[in-house]
């Protein structure tokens, strides 16, 4: 036992067995309960990963918006992802939260998975390199990460029940990976994910204790992903550490009879606590302990912004770039623009963030469109139009055609109700998407309340014909002028995720005409379903949306976004998805852009040859109009900084510098595995052959392929030599030059292969990387490590990591189609027949 373990077992011994089971299960929503008489402090926990929301879902406690985890592993950057995590430290410390409820290391099985934006890569070593660095800046700035969801929850669908059926192989050469090197690398919380593996659910399987713990020594607390907890003695003895969120839960008093009967051994319980105080002792938290590493301190804002703004930048992949004449649309030179078309449903309303917990509320978000319109200046006409709409849902309403009904300030007032009638509070918002998790308001016991009430002006600008919408579960009643528009309750399909009732709740709509200047007074009231559906009756969980829209014709906007294209030098349409499309709790149905923004992306093009599309999404969709657009430019959801970003890359002053992490579908191919489960189990029939990997194996060609992507310079590369390393792994030493007149950063990238190989395998798997900066003209050395795993693979048999003897190709180059350099290494091969990694 380590001193400080000896300090805290001390502290725990001093406790009864009732006061230890409290702690383990969560306080509330968000925090764990404090032990005063061993000096243990409440502790609070917060979602993560794009951002640090804090204990509220509230637009009036804004967080910064740090690019979406595809947009970080976009720039296969380690070094930048960790200062980002060095951000997301203060920013958690700003707002008092102890442990990030962050990374998402699920693998981009399938490009129909909901909450793709949400994690890394199609690749387990690129996600667990970026995801290492995530942490590696979080923690050292003294806040905790918990890498989610262990393991297998790569799709949504039927997420908390879902059976997945994966192989030893998949499992240890794809999906622990990632959680693998981020619990050698020190992470000080996992979360146990809802989803079953091959028969039993995560909250109670033997890898908690065999693999995690036994295998790769992990010293710090499993929690379960919310309310994914459902048993006493199987969970509390498979190693669960934690129940969230509290107070209800499996555990409490029932565990305590366990411990009292013999079905539990105290040590069990005991070890958990430990484990805890292992934990809040790191963070901070427990009186006369110093925190591991000093806590980080606020950043100022605009260093924030301009991390931010250089971050997104680097994550935007350049996938096309070849105007009519075969020469680059891209950069824009700025001083030959007179007019620009900013166009598309993503133009004027930045798309920052992906839906579900992930949700963060920032204190700004740039558009494209305001981002253009501040660099271009005065001296360049910029017209906008949105062309269509990005879907058929009305939209949320924003806050600027509303009025607050007493103030007239922009917004709506909010009226928590008791069941006679009585207003309980009031409070101001912006936000007519409002959700309470946990509690209404300070003081306000959940209880008392039985109605909440929006309250607003909507505000006409100029004449036209309003839709007016409420989405919600539960009883709505929506009144618009004095007319009541819907009464009624709505529901969601048995069996559907309470978190699509909250991202994409079931609408109901009405249309209001309005002159210039008129105002209609808009009335939402909601009665939550007791529970909401998803825990506890004593927690709130209550969301619903005010909608609204011009009633607008897709047509007549569509020919309005031709004309300005006509008209200008260049078009920059912007198109994608919302958080109501890519979001945590449900999956993609198709890959198709949203709505006719195919048609809007094809009639510009006819218009304008230089058309650049931005495509602002956090995973793959189709770009059937590839071939006629000047340019593509990947944003995925970039954080609050977009608009600016977009454009430092589109005139050139900074470099799109990501390259895929995850390989861009041409079509709907069936080499992209499905996300539904048959009969309550979803088999990963595919095994080890995940996204590149299934497409060179069926021999299909995708749009982009994984590492692919342009920059603003062009690489050439000259050589490439292996070496051993001494450890079973190699290094590989590439000479690149910078070819093109400006400088720039390259990803290098090895693939290996092995031809005559008695093992099944992939065509090529990525085994490492690195990132070079090079001058115009200049050529740059550059080492890449490729660790001994990279060559081994799982021996069912021997059930240890086994690597084979003979000869593997390591191939060097830009992508994984594009490997111009290659070299040879052969192996002693090596089986130890153990779990331990060869090296
Ligand atoms: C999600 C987790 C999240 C938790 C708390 C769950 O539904 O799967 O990723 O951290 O909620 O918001």
């Amino acid at each position: 036992m380590t001193r400080a373990d000896a300090v805290l077992t001390e502290r725990l011994r001093s406790l009864s067995l009732e006061q230890k089971v409290r702690l383990l299960t969560g306080a509330d929503f968000w925090s764990l309960r404090p032990e005063p008489a061993i000096g243990l402090r409440r502790l609070v926990v917060s979602d993560g990963p794009a951002g640090v929301r804090g204990e509220r879902w509230d637009e009036r406690d804004p967080s910064a918006n740090v690019p979406s985890p595809t947009a970080l592993s976009a720039t296969w950057d380690e070094d930048r992802v960790e200062r980002i995590g060095r951000l997301l430290a203060a920013e958690a410390r700003a707002k008092a939260v102890d442990v990030l409820l962050a990374p998402t290391v699920n693998l981009h099985r399938s490009a129909y998975g909901g909450r793709h934006f949400e994690c890394f890569s199609e690749d387990p070593l690129l996600t667990a390199r970026i995801g290492a660095a995530y942490v590696r800046g979080l923690q050292g700035g003294g806040v905790g990460a918990t890498v989610k969801h262990f393991v297998a929850n790569d799709s949504e669908t039927d997420r908390f029940n879902v059976d997945v059926e994966v192989d030893e192989r998949a499992l240890r050469e794809l999906y622990l990976p990632p959680f693998e090197a981020i619990v050698r690398a020190g992470v000080w919380a996992v979360m146990a994910a809802y989803n079953s593996v091959n028969g039993t659910t995560m909250t109670e399987h033997p890898m908690l204790r065999e693999i995690l713990e036994q295998e790769w020594g992990f010293d710090g607390v499993v929690m379960s992903d919310w309310f994914a907890a459902r048993s006493t003695e199987p969970a509390a003895n498979a190693g669960l550490d934690l129940v969230m969120p509290g107070p209800g839960g499996p555990w409490g008093d029932r565990l305590v009879a366990a411990v009292r009967e013999g079905r539990v051994p105290e040590d069990v319980v005991d070890d958990k606590v430990l484990r805890l105080l292992r934990l809040a002792a790191r963070v901070g938290a427990l009186d006369g302990v110093e925190p591991a590493p000093p806590t980080a301190g606020p950043w100022p804002q605009d260093r924030v912004a301009a991390e931010l703004r250089a971050g997104a930048a680097a994550g935007f992949v350049l996938a096309r770039n070849t105007d009519v004449d075969g020469a680059p649309a891209l950069p824009l030179d700025r001083t030959a623009l007179r007019r620009v078309a900013v166009l598309g449903p993503n133009a004027e309303v930045a798309r920052t963030l992906g839906g579900g917990s992930a949700t963060v509320f920032p204190p700004y978000t740039v558009s494209p469109l305001q981002g253009l319109r501040a660099a271009l200046g005065p001296g360049v006409r910029v017209d906008a139009g949105r062309g269509v709409r990005s879907g058929d849902r009305v939209p949320v309403a924003s806050a600027a055609l509303l009025r607050h009904p007493g103030t007239g300030e922009p917004g709506l007032e909010m009226r928590f109700l008791a069941a006679d009638g009585r207003v309980l509070g009031r409070e101001h918002r912006t936000n007519a998407a409002p959700t309470w998790l946990g509690t209404f308001m300070p003081g306000l016991p959940v209880a008392d309340v039985t109605a909440v009430e929006a309250h607003a002006r909507l505000h006409s600008p100029e004449a036209g014909t309003w839709v007016v919408g409420a989405s919600g579960l539960g009883r709505i009643r929506l009144t618009v002028a004095g007319r009541v528009a819907h009464d009624g309750r709505v529901e969601l399909p048995p069996g559907a995720d309470p978190v699509e009732g909250m991202m994409r709740p079931p609408q109901r709509s009405v249309t209001v005409d309005l002159q210039a200047g008129q105002e209609a007074p808009v009335v939402l009231r909601y009665e939550p379903e007791s529970g909401g559906g998803f825990g506890d009756a004593e927690i709130a969980m209550v969301t619903f949306q005010l909608n609204l829209d011009r009633q607008a014709s897709d047509d007549e906007e569509l020919d309005q976004a031709e004309a300005l294209a006509r008209e200008a030098d260049a078009a920059v349409v912007v198109v994608g998805t919302t958080e109501e499309v890519e979001s945590e709790g449900f999956d993609r149905d198709a890959l198709a852009l949203p709505g006719r923004q195919d048609e809007l992306v094809g009639r510009v093009a006819a218009a304008n040859p230089r058309t650049i599309v931005v495509v602002n999404a956090g995973a793959p969709v189709l770009l059937p109009w590839l071939e006629r657009v000047a340019a593509v430019l990947l944003t995925w959801f970039p954080g609050q900084e977009f608009g600016n970003a977009l454009t430092d890359v589109l005139v050139g002053d900074a470099e799109p510098g990501g390259r895929l992490p995850v390989t861009w579908p041409a079509d709907e191919h069936p080499a992209i595995p499905s996300t539904r489960p048959v009969d309550g189990t979803l088999a990963y029939d595919e095994s080890i052959h995940v996204g590149h990997r299934a497409y060179e194996r069926a021999g299909v060609e995708p749009a982009f392929w994984f590492g692919h992507g342009l920059g603003y310079t062009g690489w050439e590369y000259l050589d490439a030599q292996v070496t051993p390393d001494g450890a079973g792994g190699a290094t590989v030493r590439a000479r690149v030059r910078n070819r093109g007149p400006r400088a720039g950063r390259e990803v290098v990238q090895v693939y290996a292969s092995r031809a005559d190989s008695a093992v099944e395998r992939p065509a090529r798997w990525l085994a490492g990387f690195t990132c070079v900066d090079a001058g115009p003209g200049e050529e740059v050395t550059v080492d890449v490590a490729v660790p001994a795993r990279a060559f081994a693979h799982w021996d069912t048999g021997s059930q240890g990591w086994r690597t084979e003897p003979g000869t593997v190709r390591l191939a060097v180059g830009r992508s994984c189609a594009d490997l111009p350099l290659q070299a040879e290494l052969t192996l002693p091969g090596q089986g130890s027949g153990s779990a331990r990694p060869p090296a």
